[in-house]
């Protein structure tokens, strides 16, 4: 089948339940009988004017909305690279944070009422976050973010941009050429995100971070309307000792124009939700020859200044691999807290094997369902394995040399399969959520 054609979403929305938690609550609140009732019966422990304010008291209560939160269909729906359903997210502020919030109390003193709320309390404000308009998602805002990324302990100059990489802007030659003349290895290639992109990487001269840029390109000129996309891989500390697990310093450099040219600011309003395809932080570039892919020696390095031997490019693209995967498993440092992101996802599929929290991180709620397909799907890259049908997609995707019809038969039925995997995958993350949502009864 033609992979360019694949069906949308598979998720049915609704929105109905949420609608209905509120109309819930509102009868409840308006009920100043049953809050009144929640006294009478013995929680005169609770600080006065504080439990009082819970809309919700008995067992039965917070059974009931745990069981109807759990049960919303529109958790599932990603929005890394599309628009949030705004309604959606406001509902889940007003009506379910907003009891957290006025329960506190309440909860800090039932252990079983905190027990059975606990994976939806963890839940609600790592799925906001993902979904907020003004947010990277990780747990601190943006500004807190960004600011702790040049604190006193994080290496000097680990965020900086070179000024000479910037001036080359818009001209994808001049980057290039810019890149070649500073010893700036660099790769252009075919992206997971569709299009083409430049990846740039500069490390340390102490090798205390390596910086990872990328510009997107597009007819033959910087997508500038993207930002230059960045991460600081940081291995050490200013001090210059060497951290347990690397830490990832995520920033979307704006690409703004001036009198003189392209400069870089920061918008602290951007939203690109990182970790939603950072899963286990560092992304592997695609790992096989695509149309685009594209390299040559820079300074330093022999050949430099001549035209690149054939499988220079091919070679580079090993080589950033092979430094990504070495990084191993990163620290979030607190800024993602992977295991209030949902159940692990696809212990049926084998894919636990390895996302298991150890060798790679786990899948979640969270992780992009685009990027979930890319690698599923499109690329037949997961489960690893199917090495012979992804030579074949390189092929077929290369014209080089053509395929055979018999050739063509077998890629169309790894094909097939792995389109099974994918909706199988898709369909299964909304009942695994509703699971571990309700997964401690109330009662
Ligand atoms: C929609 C999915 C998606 C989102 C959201 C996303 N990335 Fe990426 N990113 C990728 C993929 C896929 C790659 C691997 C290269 C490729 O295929 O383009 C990548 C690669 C990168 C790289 C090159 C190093 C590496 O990991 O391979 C940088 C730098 C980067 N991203 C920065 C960011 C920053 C900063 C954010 C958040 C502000 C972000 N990305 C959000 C999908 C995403
Ligand atoms: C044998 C180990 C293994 C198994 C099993 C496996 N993966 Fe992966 N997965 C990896 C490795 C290694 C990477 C990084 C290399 C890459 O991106 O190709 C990765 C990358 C990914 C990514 C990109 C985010 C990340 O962690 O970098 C997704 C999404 C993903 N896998 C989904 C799945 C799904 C879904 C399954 C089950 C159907 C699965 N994987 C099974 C090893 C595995």
């Amino acid at each position: 089948m033609d992979h360019l054609t694949r069906r949308g979403r598979l998720h049915p929305s609704s929105g109905r339940l949420l609608a209905y938690i509120t109309a819930l609550s509102a009868a409840i609140i308006g009920a100043g009988c049953r809050m009144d009732a929640g006294r009478r019966q013995g929680k005169d422990e609770a600080p006065p004017g504080t439990s009082a304010e819970c809309p919700r008291q008995s067992p039965k209560e917070w059974q009931d909305f745990i069981d109807l939160a759990a049960a919303e269909t529109k958790w599932v729906d990603t929005c890394e690279d599309s628009t949030c359903d705004v309604e959606f997210y406001k509902n889940v502020k007003d009506n379910i944070q907003s009891v957290f919030d006025k329960c506190a109390a309440l909860l800090e003193q039932n252990s079983t009422l905190r027990k059975c709320t606990q994976n939806l309390r963890d839940f609600v404000p790592a799925w906001t976050a993902q979904h907020s308009s003004d947010s990277y998602g990780f747990t601190l805002g943006n500004h807190a973010y960004l600011a702790a990324q040049e604190a006193a302990d994080k290496p000097q100059n680990m965020m900086k941009v070179p000024p000479e990489l910037v001036a080359a802007v818009p001209d994808p030659a001049k980057v290039v050429a810019a890149a070649q003349a500073n010893g700036w290895k660099y790769l252009t290639h075919n992206s997971a995100l569709g299009g083409s992109r430049t990846f740039i990487m500069i490390p340390d001269i102490d090798d205390r971070f390596d910086r990872w840029m990328l510009l997107n390109l597009q007819d033959k000129s910087v997508k500038t309307e993207t930002p230059l996309s960045f991460i600081a891989v940081q291995k050490k500390n200013r001090d210059g000792q060497p951290l347990p697990k690397v830490r990832l310093n995520f920033r979307d450099y704006t690409l703004t124009q001036g009198d003189a040219g392209y400069r870089l600011t920061i918008d602290e309003s951007r939203n690109g939700k990182c970790y939603a395809c950072h899963v286990s932080g560092m992304r592997k570039l695609i790992h096989r020859r695509t149309p685009i892919l594209e390299a040559a020696p820079v300074k330093g390095e022999s050949g430099y200044g001549k035209s690149p031997p054939a499988d220079f490019a091919w070679n580079r693209l090993q080589e950033f691999n092979a430094r990504i995967a070495a990084y191993g498993l990163n620290d979030w440092d607190g800024a993602i807290v992977p295991e209030h992101h949902g159940p692990p996802l696809g212990e049926e599929f084998g894919c636990t094997h390895c996302h298991d929290g150890k060798i790679r991180s786990i899948i979640t709620l969270s992780t992009s369902t685009a990027q979930l397909e890319q690698k599923l799907y499109y690329e037949l890259s997961m489960p690893p394995g199917d090495h012979d049908a992804i030579a074949l997609l390189e092929r077929s995707e290369m014209s080089n040399p053509v395929l055979s019809q018999s050739e063509k038969d077998t890629l169309a039925n790894v094909q097939d399969e792995h389109e099974q995997i994918t909706e199988a995958f898709e369909n299964a993350r909304g009942p695994s959520l509703q699971k571990w949502l309700t997964a401690t009864p109330c009662q």
